[in-house]
This record gives C-alpha cells, sequence and structure tokens, in this order.
C-alpha cells in the first residue's frame, strides 16, 4: 500500500510512519517543519524514518490551496491519505489563532480537495482530539455525544476539520474517518506536553507548574497504542471504506489525576517533584475520559501500555536522548 502522511516529522506522524514502513508500506510523507518546538527534533525523527526503504519525504505545507498541483504527481499511486499535520497545543491556541485556522481548517480542505483531484480518490484517515468535547461533564465522552461547545480555538478548528470531512463525504464520495487522540505520550514525544516537560524538570530540580492544584485528569494514551488503532483505521477503511464510522475514540478509557501522574514520573526519575500550585489556564478542560467501545469493536483497538510501563519507557529514552539541548523544552 502506498500511503500520503501529512505531519510525517511530528510526534505521531514519525511513529504512524515507523510502523507502516516496518510492515512493508511505501510513505510519502510531507511536513512543513514549522518551528512551534525545536526542529532540531523533527530532523532527528526524519533522519531515522529516512534510514527506512519506502520512505520518501518533502517539506510542504499541507494547506497550500495549489496542493495538488505541487504534489499531485508524486501521489497519484496513494491508496490512502493519512493527515495528521496541524498546529496542536490548546494554550499556544489562545495568542495564535490564526496559525491554527491555516494548518487545521484550511489544511483540511486543501487535504480533501487534493482527495477529490487523485484518480485513486483515496480515503482520509485524520487527527482529530478529544478536545472537541469541552467541557462535557458526561463521561466517559462518547462519540455520539454533541461536541459543539469547544473552549479552545485549538478544539473549534479540530471540530471544524469533522465537519469539513462530512461535507466532503456528501459532496465528494471522499471516505474518511476521523481520529479523536486522548492526550498521547511517549518516545519522540512533544516537548509542549506535560509527559516532556515534567521530566525536563525534575530531572533538572526545576519546579514544575500544577495547574488547577492538580485536580485534573487526563486519559494519557501511549503512543503505540495509538499507532496500532491509526494503522487498524486505515486498513479498515481501505478494505470497506463503508463499513466504517465517520469518527473514533482512540484513548486509555482510564483518566488519570494529574498528581498521579506526577507520582508516576517521579517514580520513573527517582527524584521528587518540586509542585508550584497555579490556576487552571483558560482552554483547559478539567477531563478528558474516552470511551473507546466504537473503535473497540471495528478497529480491534485495545490500549495495552499501563501509565507505569509507558512512563519508565518515556524517561528512559529521556534520559538518553542526545538532542536534548533543545532549549524550550527546558
Ligand atoms: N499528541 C497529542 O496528545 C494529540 C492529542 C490530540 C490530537 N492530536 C493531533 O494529532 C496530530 C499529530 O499531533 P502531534 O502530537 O504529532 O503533533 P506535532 O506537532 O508533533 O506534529 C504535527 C506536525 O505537523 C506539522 N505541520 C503543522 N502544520 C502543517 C502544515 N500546514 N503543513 C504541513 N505540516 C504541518 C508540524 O511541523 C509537525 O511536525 C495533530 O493533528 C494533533 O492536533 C495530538
Amino acid at each position: 500500500m502506498k500511503v500520503l502522511l501529512t505531519g510525517a516529522a511530528g510526534f505521531i506522524g514519525y511513529h504512524t510512519a515507523h510502523r507502516l514502513l516496518e510492515r512493508g508500506d511505501h510513505v510519502q510523507g510531507i511536513d512543513s517543519l514549522n518551528d512551534y518546538y525545536p526542529v532540531s527534533l523533527k530532523h532527528d525523527r526524519l533522519a531515522l524514518l529516512g534510514s527506512q526503504p519506502g520512505f520518501q519525504f518533502q517539506q510542504l505545507d499541507a494547506a497550500r490551496r495549489d496542493l495538488f498541483e505541487t504534489i499531485g504527481e508524486h501521489v497519484a499511486d496513494a491508496d490512502a491519505i493519512v493527515h495528521l499535520a496541524a498546529q496542536a497545543g490548546v494554550r499556544y491556541s489562545v495568542k495564535n489563532p490564526f496559525a491554527y485556522v491555516d494548518s487545521n481548517v484550511t489544511g483540511q480542505v486543501a487535504i480533501f480537495e487534493l482527495a477529490a483531484r487523485l484518480p485513486k480518490r483515496p480515503p482520509v484517515v485524520y487527527a482529530s482530539s478529544s478536545s472537541v468535547y469541552g467541557a462535557s461533564e458526561t463521561v466517559p465522552f462518547s462519540e455520539t455525544a454533541r461536541a459543539d461547545s469547544p473552549v479552545s480555538v485549538y478544539a473549534a478548528t479540530k471540530r471544524a476539520a469533522e465537519l469539513l470531512a462530512h461535507a466532503y463525504g456528501d459532496l465528494h464520495g471522499i471516505h474518511s474517518t476521523g481520529l479523536r487522540f486522548f492526550t498521547v505520550y511517549g518516545r519522540y514525544g512533544r516537548p509542549d506536553m506535560a509527559p516532556w516537560l515534567f521530566t525536563d524538570a525534575i530531572l533538572k530540580g526545576n519546579p514544575i507548574s500544577v495547574f488547577n492544584h492538580g485536580e485534573m485528569q487526563r486519559d494519557f494514551t501511549h503512543i503505540s497504542d495509538i499507532v496500532n488503532g491509526v494503522v487498524a483505521a486505515v486498513d479498515r477503511i481501505t478494505g470497506d471504506p463503508a463499513g466504517t464510522e465517520p469518527i473514533y475514540n482512540l484513548g486509555n478509557n482510564s483518566p488519570t489525576m494529574l498528581l498521579d501522574f506526577i507520582a508516576a514520573i517521579e517514580k520513573a526519575v527517582r527524584r521528587p517533584a518540586i509542585m508550584e500550585m497555579r490556576p487552571k489556564p483558560s482552554g483547559d478542560v478539567l477531563r478528558t475520559f474516552a470511551d473507546i467501545s466504537l473503535a473497540e469493536r471495528d478497529l480491534g483497538f485495545k490500549p495495552k501500555t499501563s501509565l507505569e510501563d509507558g512512563i519508565a519507557d518515556f524517561v528512559d529514552w529521556f534520559r538518553n536522548y542526545p538532542g536534548l539541548n533543545l532549549g524550550s523544552a527546558s
């Protein structure tokens, strides 16, 4: 199978590409290599992918209006598009809303326009987010619940992307699957996310900011489990396009209190955290909790990695990663 994969230099894109290549698929990766976090980490991921047969890469903005003219020829034989490129991060969207509209909304239109013009009209598996559930108090979050009260620009753009996917299905018959990821962590993860920030600070003896006095819960999901879900979604939609749900939650179905999460890092690092309690940032939600019954039924999705094992593996990688001098990660 040949896959066009956007966001290939990103955290989830890198791991997904790696898995697809490992099983013999061809991956045409694109990524704008934006500097939201240090680009050296993206280059390190790409270097690892480049050593695997079947990987090709082009630095490209997936939100270009002339995407078809730019790469249409290279990907004319693509069997599927995995669209993971996005401006991620809830807090950054407070100050930089346009980056989100450009990458996440215009980018979604550009990718679906491309799919509609390619000869094989490949199905699109794209990344959405648990943030679309907003401040919903009904848990676990189910795909059938309304998701029309986002509390951040990031969430609103992710929900807009889902609605656009629906419109392209109706208008152009493009099949798609949206995957609502729940707080993904693991090796080669993102320097702006809590696992990285906390591990880095605790190792250096620096204080960590604990929001809402630790009264927050996240359904932390290990990258290996997420990749299982993404690849299963690709296989399902290429094999049986009409038999998939439009949207699946990919989460751990087991929310963790922030203080327990910090304790897991302290245990793996073998040092205590210095905690500074802070109010909840606006845009952050208090809790995420995935109902994964649909993904289990259709994709065989069953998270296997315990938080303890996943964090131990992340910390082990973090201690040995030579590219750690990333500036913004400290
Ligand atoms: N990591 C998580 O916990 C999480 C949770 C929910 C949803 N998501 C979604 O999963 C996807 C992957 O996230 P990630 O954690 O790997 O983030 P990431 O920032 O590591 O990866 C995204 C990649 O997309 C690239 N990119 C951004 N805009 C682009 C554009 N216009 N054209 C081409 N490339 C562009 C970036 O350079 C980056 O390498 C995103 O859509 C994100 O919104 C992630």
